[in-house]
């Protein structure tokens, strides 16, 4: 295959994370307002555009794409840009072709990911309690998440659970969560939340370290570190009582950008260099300009070429906002 980009550190950029809309059927409490703005749709990639978007930054070495949002299953079409994409697998020149979603059109997709091709799908999950559900995701439904989740296990699909740790909201359900999710054999991955634009609350009276998670979980579980590896930010940990994988996505209190493998693009085709911070690039006018990449590939070159060191997670003590305006749903996490 092709060589891999290689940013200013030294760090090779296998991996891109494609936020197909920025839309989202939920709107959960951390990540969005209620009140939301979304970009108009002619501001969006046609899902052509983003094929060959996504196939330009295969052709320079990504072997590792994720298919994010907002929600990126409730994209009109968009089995047919994952069925298209999923041409990379079968050729050998992708490794791992998949989605993170919040499970509310797995019970209608999930046999058509697993026939694109797609292995493994992160599921955003963060209580299994009915009642907190609709409270955490405000217009979300957790007995079509749950079938969505049956649908995916049956189609074959392995299954990672993505939860957003919450003070006071969702931390006393960790417990839970583990244990239910391992005995269906699934993986968790704990994610500390981050400053990421404007919600409708107080971030900082949400945040839950993970270090005091671990440390918690620690006096009920044996926990032992695990090499194993998905290409993402987590750090693993088997748990000897439930016989699961426990990741820790940590941005706030253990930062993994020395090793970070990923850029991402928004379904308007500006790519960020770092989810933590400001600066990206417009893909979409070379895109647009011609129907050769070559501009294309020049535009990726430069980015490339000023990747950031690291994130810049901060919250402004005086004003209360985040220091990165932009929410998660537009760079896909
Ligand atoms: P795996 O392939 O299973 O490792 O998935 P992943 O962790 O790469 O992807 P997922 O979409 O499940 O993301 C889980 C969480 O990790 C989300 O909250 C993302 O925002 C966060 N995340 C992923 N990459 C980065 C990163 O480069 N920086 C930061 N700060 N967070 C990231
Ligand atoms: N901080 C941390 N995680 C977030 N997610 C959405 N917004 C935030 C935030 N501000 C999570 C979702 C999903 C993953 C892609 O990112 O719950 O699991
Ligand atoms: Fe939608 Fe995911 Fe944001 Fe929830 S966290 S509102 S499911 S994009």
């Amino acid at each position: 295959g092709a060589a891999p980009m290689i940013d200013p550190f030294g760090r090779a950029v296998s991996y891109l994370r494609v936020s197909v809309t920025d839309r989202c059927d939920f709107r959960c409490v951390y990540c969005m307002a209620e009140d939301m703005t979304f970009l108009p749709k002619r501001e969006v990639l046609t899902l052509e555009e983003l094929d060959r978007l996504c196939s330009a930054f295969i052709e320079k070495g990504v072997k590792k794409l994720r298919l994010t949002g907002g929600e990126p299953l409730v994209r009109k079409n968009i089995m047919s840009l994952i069925r298209s994409l999923s041409r990379h697998l079968a050729s050998g020149a992708l490794d791992e072709l998949t989605v993170t979603t919040n499970g509310s059109q797995l019970a209608r997709l999930a046999q058509d990911l697993a026939d694109c091709g797609v292995r493994r799908i992160n599921v955003s999950l963060d209580t299994l309690d009915a009642d907190r559900f609709k409270a955490i995701t405000r217009w979300g439904d957790l007995g079509k998440v749950m079938e969505g989740i049956r649908a995916a296990t049956d189609a074959g699909l392995s299954i990672k659970i993505n939860m957003v740790a919450l003070k006071g909201i969702n931390e006393h359900e960790i417990v839970p969560m583990l244990e239910w999710a391992h005995a269906q054999g699934h993986d968790v991955t704990l994610i500390e939340t981050m400053p990421l634009g404007e919600i409708d609350g107080d971030r900082t009276d949400q945040y839950l370290p993970l270090s005091l998670v671990r440390a918690r979980l620690a006096e009920r579980f044996t926990m032992a570190d695990i090499p194993y590896k998905t290409g993402g930010p987590a750090r693993y940990v088997e748990i000897r009582e439930t016989g699961g994988r426990l990741g820790f996505i940590t941005p706030m209190t253990h930062n993994f950008c020395e090793s970070c493998n990923r850029v991402r693009i928004t379904c308007t085709g500006m790519l960020y260099m770092c989810l933590g911070q400001d600066d990206s690039a417009d893909l979409r006018a070379p895109l647009r300009a011609s129907e050769g990449d070559e501009l294309l590939h020049a535009a990726i070159d430069e980015a490339i070429g000023r990747k950031p060191k690291g994130h810049d997670f901060v919250i402004d003590r005086r004003t209360r906002k985040p220091a990165v305006a932009r929410h998660m749903s537009v760079t896909g996490g």
